[in-house]
C-alpha cells in the first residue's frame, strides 16, 4: 500500500483532517464571557416569558404554593442582573 493510498483512505474515513476546531490557547476571556452572556440571555428570556405567560394564580392552581411565584420573579430579576453585569464586563474590557 502506498502513502497516497493511506492518505486517501484516511480522507474517506474523515480522519485526514481530524484536528480540533479550537485549542485551549485559542479560548479567550472574551469567549468565556460571551458564552456566559449567551446562557444568561437564555435564562432571562425563559423566566420573562414564563412570567408573562402565567399568572401567580395559574401557579397556585397548578399546585405551587406561595411564595413560589414571588421566588420566580426574584430569579427573573437576578437573571436580568447577570445579563447587565456580563454586558458591562464585556464593554469594560480594554
Ligand atoms: C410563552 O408563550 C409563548 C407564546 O405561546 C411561547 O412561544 C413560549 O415558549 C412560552 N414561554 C414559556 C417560558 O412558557
Amino acid at each position: 500500500m502506498k502513502v497516497t493510498d493511506i492518505t486517501l483512505i484516511g480522507a474517506m474515513l474523515g480522519i485526514a483532517q481530524a484536528s480540533p476546531v479550537a485549542t485551549l490557547a485559542d479560548i479567550t476571556d472574551v469567549n468565556i464571557l460571551n458564552y456566559a452572556l449567551t446562557l444568561e440571555h437564555l435564562e432571562a428570556t425563559f423566566y420573562e416569558e414564563g412570567l408573562n405567560n402565567y399568572t401567580r394564580e395559574d401557579f397556585v392552581k397548578a399546585g405551587f404554593k406561595d411564595p413560589f411565584y414571588a421566588n420566580l420573579q426574584e430569579v427573573a430579576s437576578d437573571e436580568k442582573t447577570h445579563v447587565a453585569f456580563l454586558t458591562q464586563a464585556l464593554s469594560d474590557l480594554p
